[in-house]
């Protein structure tokens, strides 16, 4: 153990990062910036040649910083598992999804376990960082891992630490997040959070893979359940001719006892309405149903059907269907300022609205075109390739309806009020601007 810290110390100690997507990359150039060596393990080559190039192409990493790590050789890329020879900890950052039955993929973790395996060796740390259900660390990697006749804690050592980033947020990054750590002996945590604690600020370590893992699926259940709580106020209070935004922020003046959630077009991103279902499919094998986690589910898949169904009362009004209306859709991504698209509702509320037949226009400044279709991944001859349209006068006139989906920075919200013939803001980007046009969610 002396000897595995003092080359820590050293920075004799080789890492690896398999999976350079939104939190391997960002962890890969964290341990680069620390003086580490990293070889970055990923399937895609393109990204590998990027990487090669010091070419970045995620929005959390810095250009500049990226290209000198690469020039300098402390981070390089590769589709070649054979690396992990020479590595002395690897960190898995490889997707977790819901297959088409909301239920938890781990293929990618599979797959990966059986490169490691092949390669494992002694004195090897392995960490998995892909958010998954309490037990995988457990069940699913050591057995295999054991296999080979090696023991954890002696020969290897394995834990769990699950990533925190948020991706687009100014101020925590992967740095100065908290990094929760459990291994499974108190070797694996002690040597895992040694190394960790190289380059993030606070290591705050746990008594077990299982409660490393739990503790993220916790994080993100919490968020989950308090935005399907606003979705639902938001239903409510729209019934009740209530402004639920007005209420949120009135109610966020109590200094004690509430922190504010907001309501939304629905869930996106691959944390948020992925993680939680983790967790209830875990809970059906000891035949308990998570029903916070269901009821929140629900209520959050149904938003996009719920924002058409009130696209569809705000055109009525004008004497209007949605049929042959022109829509202006502002904002695709899952959530402000990233250039993520994945799980995000706009994509099933734009789907919905095309197949009622709307003429759908739509303006993302992070998103070029994507695919008019339920599974991206299902690209068919039925789908439609959308281009982003820009805003003009002339365009927002045009529109029999602008709705704001997603709240970018970027856009000029005055321009937008002054210009549009009725606004359905389901963010509340507008606030301030008390135009009778802007109807809420
Ligand atoms: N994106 C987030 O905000 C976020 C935050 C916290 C935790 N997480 C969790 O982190 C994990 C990774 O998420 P992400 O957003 O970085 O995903 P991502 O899709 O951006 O990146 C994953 C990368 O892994 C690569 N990959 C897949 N299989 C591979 C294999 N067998 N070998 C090597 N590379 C492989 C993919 O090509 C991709 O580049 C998930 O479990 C996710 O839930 C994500």
């Amino acid at each position: 153990m002396y000897d595995i810290k003092k080359r820590i110390d050293n920075r004799d100690f080789l890492i690896g990062i398999i999976g350079l997507g939104y939190v391997g990359l960002p962890l890969a150039v964290e341990f680069a910036r620390n003086d580490f060596n990293v070889i970055g393990i990923e399937l895609d080559k393109d990204k590998v040649d990027k990487i090669n190039k010091g070419v970045n192409y995620i929005k959390d990493v810095d250009d500049e910083l990226l290209k000198e790590l690469v020039q300098k050789g402390k981070i390089r890329a590769t589709t070649d598992y054979s690396v992990l020879k020479n590595i002395d900890s690897v960190s898995i950052c490889v997707p977790t999804p819901l297959n088409k039955t909301k239920e938890p993929d781990i293929s990618f973790i599979i797959n990966v376990r059986d490169e490691i395996v092949k390669y494992l060796h002694r004195g090897m740390l392995v960490v998995l960082e892909s958010t998954t259900y309490p037990g995988t660390t457990d069940e699913v990697l050591l057995p295999v891992f054991e296999s080979t006749g090696m023991k954890v804690g002696e020969d290897f050592y394995l834990a769990f630490s699950p990533e925190r980033i948020d991706p687009g947020n100014p101020i925590y990054q992967t740095k100065n997040t908290p990094k929760v750590f459990g291994g499974v002996t108190k070797q694996c945590t002690e040597i895992g959070s040694y190394l960790y604690g190289k380059i993030i600020d606070k290591v705050v370590p746990v008594s077990s893979t299982r409660a490393a893992e739990a503790v993220k699926i916790l994080e993100n259940t919490y968020r989950s359940i308090n935005i399907g709580l606003a979705n639902e106020i938001a239903i409510m209070c729209d019934k009740l001719n209530i402004n639920v935004w007005e209420v949120i922020d009135a109610a966020s003046t109590k200094p004690f006892g509430f922190q504010a959630f907001y309501p939304g077009p629905g869930l996106g991103g691959h944390c948020i309405p992925i993680d939680p279902l983790y967790l209830s499919w875990k809970m059906k094998l000891y035949n308990y149903n998570a029903k916070f986690i269901t009821l929140a589910d629900e209520i959050n898949s149904n938003m996009p059907k719920y924002i058409v169904s009130r696209i569809g009362d705000i055109l009525n009004e004008k004497s209007k269907s949605i049929k042959d209306s022109k829509i202006l859709v502002l904002g695709v991504t899952y959530k402000r300022d990233i250039d993520d698209l994945r799980e995000s509702p706009v994509i099933d509320i734009v789907s919905e609205l095309f197949t009622r037949k709307a003429n759908v226009f739509y303006n993302d400044p992070y998103i070029k075109e994507f695919y008019v279709v339920k599974d991206p991944s299902e690209i068919s001859k039925d789908s439609v390739l959308l281009h982003s349209t820009e805003i003009t006068t002339e365009l927002l006139k045009d529109m029999d309806l602008v709705v704001i989906t997603t709240n970018h920075s970027d856009y000029d919200y005055k321009f937008i009020v002054e210009h549009s013939d009725v606004i359905f803001d389901t963010r509340n980007a507008t606030k301030g601007y008390n135009d009778e046009k802007i109807v809420y969610l």
